[in-house]
């Protein structure tokens, strides 16, 4: 109805963006009324249509500092599906949605799934890890809760944007059947779970075509397979045509109107793109408008419930917090026995650090490791949020002498581990947009400082705060290891709380850490011609390189992450799957159900405390498929007292047992038996069923 009533230009008042808040080579005229947004779309007051107020939002709302505003920092996306929770997926998407609200923005454009091809691509954090079914069900929950609160929901980058080096330029290879059971399969699941009223189209091309005029993407796929009815978003300058992207299925230019605005009109104008196309692009946005409630609920600045922030970006770092090495029992910590503790490095005395780009968060009082006053944001600024492990400890014990040394000095560093009780390295990795990682080795000579001090005392324990995988060559020297991710404004008391036991540790890596960058696919990425090299960023002047060749051809196909490991018989550091508990489990007694495809097991809590156990399902296809790997089916998290044990049963999701046939483009299931496999990590299976399907 609304559609009907609507002149050309106000369908094309839609379908573009009116500059970006906050960036200088971004503006146009109606900026200024954007109310700070990373992209403002006009509404159509006559009609009651509402102006489009879009902020990112990956683990809290961004540009708060530069809008005056306060927002949370949840712990990185990559850390909260370490939780395998959904529901906590949920609450993370749900405080998100309030707080993007309570800044009168009413889209976000949070949401990333693209799969962790590449960990040392600048944007792991922002991600859910390397599995399919795990990422799109972890976010899709996400986005479902987050668009709830009556903001337009986004699943981005749509796709194989997997590494940032040349992101604006690179040609990305990839089969149609490697692609579709790989990261276009992570996007079906989370789209058909969230429904998100957006889907961000990606900076890179994809066989050719860049991912906003990707028709095979756009209309074949998204749009038609999946029968998504929500907005294709460009990335921010990410749209290279008229014609072409409109025919393709983009919808919405962001954050300018180079190709969507007069230039569109001309082309309708000149007959060259029909008007039912025009009324297909408005009636997606309006369709998002309303599927999100923004029309009926309009948004309204509020206060934000700063405590409420807290607690929860708290109970959702406790979740994350992957123990990852735990000898003789070092951790938890006992109060009893320890007396005195050396912290050593990372800035631990203040604060914790954040992830960057288009991500950040704004810490209050700004960054923690800056003299008062001077702490403002930055791109790609190292953010410490003032998150103080120090302080924290101290609370959490304090009968204990704990001291700081910041580690710059390896044998005053050194000398203090020597003395304490206990020494504990915060060892960080920073990882921003704009930019890759050149190793998963640690920077800053961190390797050498935490081989002093292992040397000089036996009981050190590594407290790692990265976006993605860390190489370890010290593993062996040290008694333990914390994986506690960029950890949100509350990180400093879900570790505290971690360390001590008082939380036990429930958290498993959603993407594997390898030995070494050489066992990666890609052992080094393709570095790009000087020629393609941008300033600053990383990120390229695209228009100015179109006829760029820099390409990577993703000849790992589908076998991401752990499905690599093992098809390529190379042992991971820590597989995927993986985190240590302060109790123990055991599984038994498989019985696997085919004409209910379920797999029922026994998990039993055979340790002294309560813990809650991620029991994961894994699946073989059958003899004859030319797979070597094990694909993730299902899970389970079961809560366990000490003694108590739990028969669970377990769906086994077809989406994953199917593969993608080229020749007919039709999905396929297989008839014979596949293995079922059931355990607590993907290297570790004890349990061995079968599968019939006829
Ligand atoms: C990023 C997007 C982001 C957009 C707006 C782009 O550089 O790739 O993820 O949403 O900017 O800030």
């Amino acid at each position: 109805m609304v559609l009907k009533q609507m002149t050309l230009d106000e369908k094309l008042t839609l379908l573009h963006g009116n500059g970006m808040a906050h960036a200088s080579q971004w503006q146009m005229p109606k900026t200024h009324l954007a109310n700070g947004a990373a992209g403002y779309v006009e509404g159509i007051q006559r009609l009651g249509i509402p102006p489009l107020y879009i902020s990112d939002a990956a683990y809290g709302v961004r540009d708060s500092g530069a809008n005056g505003r306060y927002s949370t920092a949840l712990p990185s996306a990559l850390g909260a599906t370490s939780s395998w929770d959904p529901q906590a997926a949920c609450k993370y998407g749900a405080l998100i949605g309030r707080e993007v609200r309570a800044q009168g923005m009413n889209m976000t454009l949070g949401g990333g799934v693209n799969l962790t091809r590449e960990p040392r691509d600048g944007r792991t954090f922002e991600y859910a890890g390397e599995d399919p079914l795990l990422a799109g069900t972890m976010v899709g929950n996400l986005m479902k809760c987050e668009q709830a609160e009556y903001v337009i929901g986004d699943i981005k980058h749509y796709a194989m944007n997997d590494q940032e080096t040349g992101r604006n330029i690179v040609n990305t290879i990839i089969s149609k059947r490697a692609m579709q059971e790989s990261d276009l399969l992570a996007f079906h699941i989370g789209i058909d779970i969230a429904h998100p009223g957006a889907v961000m189209c990606s900076y890179n091309r994809i066989n050719g075509d860049y991912g906003c005029e990707n028709s095979y993407l756009l209309r074949d796929v998204l749009k038609g397979e999946w029968g998504f009815e929500g907005f294709v978003i460009s990335d921010w300058g990410g749209t290279h045509s008229t014609e072409k992207a409109s025919a393709a299925g983009l919808d919405q230019e962001q954050p300018m109107a180079d190709f969507f605005g007069p230039a569109l009109k001309q082309a309708v104008e000149a007959g060259k793109v029909p008007m039912t196309q025009i009324d297909g692009h408005a009636r997606r946005v309006l369709y998002a408008e309303f599927l999100s409630g923004i029309v009926d609920h309009p948004a309204e600045k509020s206060v934000v419930d700063v405590q409420g922030g807290f607690d929860t970006a708290q109970q959702l770092e406790e979740k994350s917090i992957v123990l990852l090495k735990n000898e003789n029992a070092i951790l938890p910590l006992d109060p009893a026995k320890v007396r005195s503790i050396a912290l050593i490095g990372g800035h631990a005395d203040v604060g914790m650090l954040s992830g960057g780009g288009s991500a950040q968060v704004d810490p209050p009082g700004g960054n923690a490791i800056m003299p008062p006053g001077q702490g403002a944001t930055h791109w790609q600024d190292h953010i410490w949020f003032p998150t103080s492990p120090l302080k924290a400890l101290r609370a959490t014990l304090p009968s204990a002498k704990i001291e700081y040394n910041s580690g710059e000095e390896l044998a005053s560093a050194a000398a203090l581990a020597k003395s304490a009780d206990v020494a504990i390295v915060f060892a960080y990795q920073w990882q921003a947009e704009g930019m890759d990682l050149p190793t998963l080795a640690l920077p800053d000579n961190q390797d050498a400082l935490i081989q002093q001090i292992a040397a000089a005392n036996p009981h050190t324990i590594v407290v790692l705060e990265s976006g993605t995988a860390v190489i370890m060559p010290w593993l062996d020297k040290v008694a333990g290891v914390v994986e506690a991710w960029y950890a949100g404004s509350s990180g400093h008391k879900a570790l505290a709380n971690v360390l001590l036991g008082d939380v036990n540790a429930t958290g498993k890596l959603a993407i594997t850490f390898p030995k070494s960058d050489s066992d990666l696919p890609h052992p080094v990425i393709p570095p790009l011609a000087p020629e393609d090299k941008g300033a600053g960023t990383g990120a390229v002047d695209d228009r100015a390189h179109v006829e760029s060749k820099y390409a990577i051809t993703y000849d790992e196909g589908l076998k991401v992450g752990y499905k690599w490991y093992e098809a390529e018989h190379k042992q991971s550091l820590f597989a995927f799957g993986f985190g240590l508990s302060y109790t123990s489990y055991a599984y038994s007694g498989l019985t696997v159900d085919s004409h209910a495809r379920a797999a029922r097991f026994t998990v039993k809590n055979v340790g002294k405390r309560a813990g809650t156990e991620i029991a994961e399902v894994y699946a073989r296809l059958p003899q004859g498929s030319d797979e070597s790997f094990k694909r993730l089916a299902a899970w389970k998290q079961i809560a366990l007292a000490p003694g108590e044990s739990q028969t669970v049963t377990v769906a086994i999701d077809p989406r994953v047992l199917q593969t993608f046939d080229e020749s007919s483009d039709r999905w396929k299931l297989a008839t014979g038996e596949y293995e079922v496999l059931v355990g607590p990590s993907s290297d570790n299976t004890p349990l061995k069923g079968h599968l019939q399907v006829r």
